[in-house]
């Protein structure tokens, strides 16, 4: 970890940046009225949805809903972490990025030449381990093992296969040819040093399989015995540049292939990916022995519209396939697909592949793979019998928590109303308000963005969009700050009080900026969201002022019905007497 950026550099970096220029060097932009549009880089369109306001320094795609701030779109087009990002700005405008002092020191140029040398080593190993299956001797039993498995030349080279050598000392002696590369072999995990410090290959007598990150670097491996022996598959423990969560065995490969990736499949081993590669299904992917991950999901998602989860039809395979579907709930989002592949007993798709090709495989992806909507409830459904009232109780209970995940509201709405046919009719109405609850929570008032309409949309969401295009309302509307109302419970106050506070403090700031604080915080989606709303620009504190007066009626409205209505089935104490009052008079 590396000292924090400055949040100030941060604003600075953003206020100096035009975000039109940044894109539009990476995606060529026109001008439409206000704005800037282009064909969406982030998924396959055919007509520009891809909007970018100059004014607000954000950018949004009514297609896909990818958005943010100019350094959101280095980080998702680029592919760059948060603080590369940064980085490349900071080239751009050819200034040096700060850090903060405290907490771990910044990366050094060091750190960043050894992350270059271990890139490096590991390719040299893997180029190795590829090189043993031609000039080791004992190659003939590695090469034959690949034959045995139905691999073709051609496919071993296009992932980099090889063959770990038997020796205890392959790579330690070629490699590790002074004390400081043998460390570099220690921290990559290549050797290890048991209790006597004696050192030796971690990886021996395997077929192996480099694994490299989206970039397209080694970062791990894997690696296979020829035999029964051992464990089956090693893999490489988790070192400084291999993380395995968030990595997946062909991803890089799989981008390679097309430039657009229209699908994704997840599978469950290495010998998978190759296999359905050499038959041609080269968008295949597969977990490091590892459940699949909201990273990996998210990672996907990125890439891909749609990804089917190929898994054993088994007891085990189910189980993998509910992790991944509970993993991907979060990233949901229209126009997305996830479906599920479970296969015939006793068949992987190695094995499956070879036996019916790749246009039948293709054609059971299409006809059996079942939509996410289904093996949820299939699932669902066998740990709830809702032949009783218990079971329907339970069903519920476990599955709108599950469904509230969703962002998309269309997928969202479709899971629902399955629901609520599980439910049956009379407890369709209780049901209902269930729903609309639940839909409040994830999404207060809902907007409708293809027809915007002022009525639409709640006080709240309206002061919060207005503060988010200018700051300094918060000033200027000092009457009508939201904080006393802190207790209220209104969907969305406590966002608009902890926005509210920061526009006091930073009145200047513009849209990107106010974005980028909020970066990661639990309401993000929903402030993007909010940009997303189109609304006749005029006299923003008028509407501010308004928009507040209808909170705090409404509010009022609230506290005298429940007063009211716990008079009637109990006695108010002299307080609430005495507001209930207080608000009486108000309302006159
Ligand atoms: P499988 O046991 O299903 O192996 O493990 P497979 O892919 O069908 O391999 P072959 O066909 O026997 O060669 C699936 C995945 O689980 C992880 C590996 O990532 C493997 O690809 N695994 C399995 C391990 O990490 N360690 C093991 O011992 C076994
Ligand atoms: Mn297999």
């Amino acid at each position: 970890m590396s000292g924090r950026i400055p949040r100030e550099f941060i604003d600075d970096i953003i206020a100096r940046t035009d975000i039109i220029e940044v894109i539009d060097s990476r995606v060529r932009l026109k001008k439409a009225g206000r704005n800037h549009q282009a064909c969406c880089p982030f998924h396959d369109e055919k007509s520009p949805s891809f909007t970018v306001s100059q004014d607000k320094q954000f950018y949004h795609c009514f297609g896909c809903g990818a958005h943010g701030n100019v350094i959101s779109f280095l980080m998702e087009f680029d592919r760059l972490e948060f603080p590369e990002a940064i980085e490349e700005l900071a080239q751009y405008h050819s200034i040096e990025v700060p850090r903060e002092k405290g907490g771990a020191p910044p990366p050094s140029a060091e750190q960043k030449q050894q992350k270059e040398s271990d890139y490096e080593l590991m390719e040299k190993v893997a180029k190795y381990f590829a090189q043993q299956l031609k000039v080791h001797p004992d190659k003939d039993k590695a090469v034959n093992y690949l034959k045995n498995r139905g691999l073709s030349g051609e496919i071993v080279k296009a992932f980099d296969m090889g063959f770990a050598p038997p020796e205890w000392d392959s790579v330690l002696k070629t490699f590790g040819i002074s004390p400081v590369y043998q460390e570099q072999l220690l921290d990559l995990k290549l050797i290890t040093e048991n209790d006597n410090r004696r050192r030796f290959d971690f990886f021996r007598d395997r077929i192996m399989f480099p694994i490299r990150e989206k970039r397209g670097r080694v970062i791990g491996f894997g690696g296979r015995v020829l035999d029964d022996g051992g464990p089956k598959y090693l893999n490489s423990p988790e070192t400084r540049i291999f993380h395995k969560g968030h990595e997946l065995y062909g991803f890089y490969q799989a981008k390679q292939a097309h430039r657009n990736l229209a699908r994704v499949m997840i599978v469950e081993g290495y010998m998978d990916v190759v296999a359905l590669g050499q038959f041609g299904i080269d968008y295949a992917v597969a977990s490091l022995g590892t459940a699949t991950t909201a990273e990996h999901i998210q990672m996907l998602f990125r890439a891909t519209s749609e990804i089917v989860c190929c898994y054993d039809g088994d007891r085990a395979g189910r189980e993998a396939a509910w992790r991944a579907l509970e993993n991907a709930l979060p990233f949901l989002k229209d126009g997305v697909e996830m479906k599920f592949l479970f296969l015939p007993d006793g068949e992987d798709p190695d094995t499956l592949v070879r036996k019916i090709g790749k246009e039948t495989f293709e054609e059971k992806l299409k006809n059996d793979s079942v939509p996410l909507s289904k093996f949820f409830f299939d699932n669902l459904l066998q740990r709830h019998h809702v032949s009783s009232n218990e079971g329907k109780a339970a069903l519920k209970a476990e599955a709108i928590p599950l469904i509230e995940q969703i962002v998309g509201d269309n997928i969202r709405e479709i899971l629902l109303s399955d629901l609520s046919n599980y439910m049956g009719d009379q407890n369709k109405h209780k049901l209902e308000r269930d729903i609309a609850q639940a839909n409040q929570r994830k999404n207060p008032k809902k907007l409708d963005f293809n027809t915007p309409n002022k009525s639409t949309i709640s006080p709240v969401r309206m002061m919060i969009r207005l503060l988010l295009d200018d700051p300094g309302l918060a000033i200027k509307c000092s009457a009508a700050d939201p904080t006393p109302l802190v207790s209220v419970d209104i969907p969305g106050m406590a966002m608009l009080i902890e926005l509210y506070q920061f526009c006091l403090a930073k009145p200047l700031a513009n849209t990107a900026q106010v974005l980028e604080h909020f970066r990661g915080h639990a309401q993000s989606a929903q402030l993007a969201k909010l940009m997303m709303w189109e609304y006749a620009e005029q006299n923003q504190t008028a509407v501010f002022e308004d928009s507040f007066a209808k909170l705090l009626d409404w509010h009022l409205q609230s506290r005298m019905d429940e007063l009211f209505s716990k008079s009637r089935v109990s006695k108010l104490t002299n307080e609430e007497k005495q507001e209930l009052n207080l608000l009486i008079k108000e309302q006159r």
